[in-house]
């Protein structure tokens, strides 16, 4: 384990604190555009999406309720996609809601289109994607994404809700890390 003195190893910070900040509140500011006169319910997927969504819910002016759900990944290769399953399921019914669910990257795909299509199963009026972070060059699961933050490079990244080994979340930035 680091030390906890440890400065966290930051190879490049990508996005400041304030690029977030600026970006998150036009995708705010569109989403309350398109859902104007309607009631919006984002999800999202602990934990790591808690805060973005967090962040894009303070600048929403829709009426809007939040959920959250919980996956397992399964997975028999290192890297490779395993399947998912849900931990902890939404507290509430969907059906007949506009719902947005809130992700902090879409890598290969694999874990929203999973997410999408069970969520789909469940009668919402309508079911959006956002994402902060999209990673194209890496993406084997067609997934279409209504709202997103910023494309990455094909780098592991930590910070506003990404993990390594579940440290970094609180970090401001988000930061591509020194290989160990
Ligand atoms: P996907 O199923 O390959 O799209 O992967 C989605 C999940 O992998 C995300 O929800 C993250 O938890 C995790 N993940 C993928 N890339 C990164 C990264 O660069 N940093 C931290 N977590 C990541
Ligand atoms: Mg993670």
């Amino acid at each position: 384990m680091n030390s906890p003195n440890a400065p966290p190893p930051i190879e490049r910070v990508l996005f400041t604190a304030e690029q977030i900040d600026a970006r998150v509140r036009e995708v705010a500011a569109q989403i309350s555009a398109d859902f104007a006169g309607r009631e919006l319910k984002l999800v999202a997927v602990l934990k790591g999406s808690v805060f973005f969504l967090t962040a894009l819910a303070r600048h929403i002016t829709v009426p809007l309720r939040v959920d959250f759900l919980a996956i397992s990944h399964f997975t028999n290769q290192p890297g490779a996609p395993g399947v998912v399953r849900i931990a902890k399921d939404l507290d509430d019914a969907i059906e007949g809601e506009h719902v947005l669910l809130v992700e902090d990257i879409v890598d290969t795909g694999f874990t929203t289109r999973y997410l999408l299509q069970n969520l789909a199963g469940r009668g919402p009026a309508s079911l959006g994607l956002c994402t902060l972070l999209d990673r194209t060059s890496r993406r084997i699961a067609r997934t279409p994404i209504n709202y997103s933050c910023f494309e990455i490079p094909d780098r592991f990244v930590v910070g506003f809700g990404l993990d390594h080994k579940q440290l970094y979340r609180n970090l401001d930035c988000i930061a591509v890390i020194r290989p160990e």
